[in-house]
């Protein structure tokens, strides 16, 4: 991983800087890399992944589908090669599957594997081992999974030899791991699988299931696919990450008036609903579409610093930007007047309660922030210093470093070890377009 910052305790002293500004390439998106080993791992023959995401919560899932047999080269950087173990061919893995930080990597396994003849049992880290699993569980149940968890969080255990059924399922949240997970069993289900979300959500598995010759429908908010399918092993490029160019799409927003831009992104629309958002506020984005980028759209984003102003972020938008929401605070703590977010109670269930964790954050540089059950109402105001508590969640690390462009006084953030899940490098590419990000605790090293 990366020098600054890495450490099991390690935390982050980032100090005001007058501006930001040039241009920054992001690590490649997490949710598609995630994708891309599974999907590759289940088919027949070979699948080239470049722009892969070499951070701990992916190489946490190649770890799994290596214990479970598939065989995984690594090239330079970014580029994988998976030999797919084809149908039928996974195999039992001889201990439990650790998927460290990543809810990705454990919902989308518990779809991929309660088919499966053989056993498996999935943990995590203390984060992961909180999260709720019950939500992918029980419909996997309806299509004939039997599937335990400890009172509904990890570890859990998936028993082998079931017959899986194709469902018809209405979604209670708007989760694109819980449709992910439905889908991959469905593929290993008799009949015809169907899903239906109350807000539209990433649609990654859908569209790179159909790049591995997958017939993969959709009817208004319904996804449908018949199982026994089976798929081809693939070319996958894996655009930048939209949820870690987004801290940098605020930063540039907050202070960069020459411009920044972060090239290559991923700009799939179920992703970009921070830029909506943050246009609605008074942001100056310029998104220019890199040509012939395949199944998941790319693009060159370029920000320039604008007075921002509160808004209420209309209800659509949310699912749209769940992940970008922490440094959408940031944004909104920086604006003229009140910014509401309501409806994202999902943040409560992330890899922290990322509600709470940034109302404390943001009281502790100064911002007026009242928490509502299912959001924030935050009074845009001037950061001062002070030190956050990140409660180990890499969002909630990185979102408080960009505040830094408008604070008056130097902010500390505890516990950043787990950035590394999510954007290896992030103090270097931090540095890189003007942020002052170091570990106290250690000799910096390449400035
Ligand atoms: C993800 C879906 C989202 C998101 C997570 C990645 C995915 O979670 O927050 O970071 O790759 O499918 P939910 O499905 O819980 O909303």
């Amino acid at each position: 991983m990366s020098g600054v910052g890495a450490g099991p305790n390690a935390r982050y002293r980032v100090e005001p800087v007058a501006q930001v500004g040039g241009e920054l390439r992001v690590p490649g998106d997490k949710s598609i890399s995630h994708r891309a080993l599974m999907l590759g791992g289940i088919s027949a023959g070979r699948t080239q992944v470049s722009g892969f995401l070499e951070s701990a919560d992916c190489l946490a899932t190649m770890a799994a589908l290596r214990a479970l047999g598939v065989q995984i080269e690594r090239g330079g950087t970014g580029v994988v090669t998976v030999t797919g173990a084809g149908p039928g061919g996974l195999r039992a893995s001889p201990h439990p599957l650790d998927m460290g930080n990543a809810g990705t990597a454990m919902r989308l396994s518990m779809g991929l594997l309660c088919g499966q003849p053989f056993s498996s049992t999935l943990i995590g880290d203390a984060s992961l081992m909180q999260r709720p699993m019950e939500r992918v569980a029980r419909p996997l149940r309806l299509m004939g999974a039997r599937i335990d968890t400890r009172e509904g969080r990890p570890p859990v255990v998936l028993h082998g030899g079931a017959t899986l059924t194709g469902i018809d399922y209405a979604m209670p949240m708007a989760s694109a791991q819980v449709k992910s997970a439905i889908l991959l069993a469905g593929l290993q289900a008799r009949g015809v699988t169907r899903v239906t979300e109350p807000a539209p959500t990433r649609d990654h598995t859908e569209r790179m299931l159909r790049g591995f010759g997958a017939a993969v429908s959709r009817t208004g908010a319904t996804v449908e696919l018949a199982g026994g399918q089976r798929l081809q092993g693939a070319t996958v490029r894996v655009p930048g990450d939209f949820s870690s160019a987004a801290f940098f799409i605020v930063a540039g927003c907050l202070g960069a008036p020459a411009g920044l831009t972060l090239r290559g992104v991923g700009v799939n629309p179920t992703r970009t609903g921070l830029l909506d958002m943050l246009r609605l506020m008074g942001a100056d984005i310029t998104v220019t579409a890199v040509a012939d980028a395949g199944p998941e759209p790319m693009a060159d984003i370029t920000v320039r610093a604008s007075p921002l102003r509160g808004v209420t972020m209309p209800p659509g938008l949310v699912p749209l930007a769940i992940d970008e929401l922490p440094v959408l605070f940031i944004a909104a703590a920086c604006a003229r007047g009140e910014t509401v977010v309501t409806g994202a109670e999902e943040l409560r269930v992330k890899e922290s309660d990322r509600l709470a964790v940034m109302a404390e954050g943001l009281g502790a540089v100064g911002i007026g922030c009242q928490l509502l059950p299912d959001g924030l109402r935050i009074q845009g105001g001037t950061v001062q210093g002070g030190r956050i508590n990140s409660h180990g969640d890499h969002r909630i690390a990185m979102s408080f470093a960009i505040a830094s462009v408008r604070a008056r006084a130097a902010i500390e953030i505890d516990d950043v070890a787990n950035v590394s899940t999510s954007f290896p490098g992030f103090p270097e590419s931090a540095r890189a377009v003007g942020l002052a990000v170091r570990n106290p605790d250690q000799t910096p090293t390449g400035g």
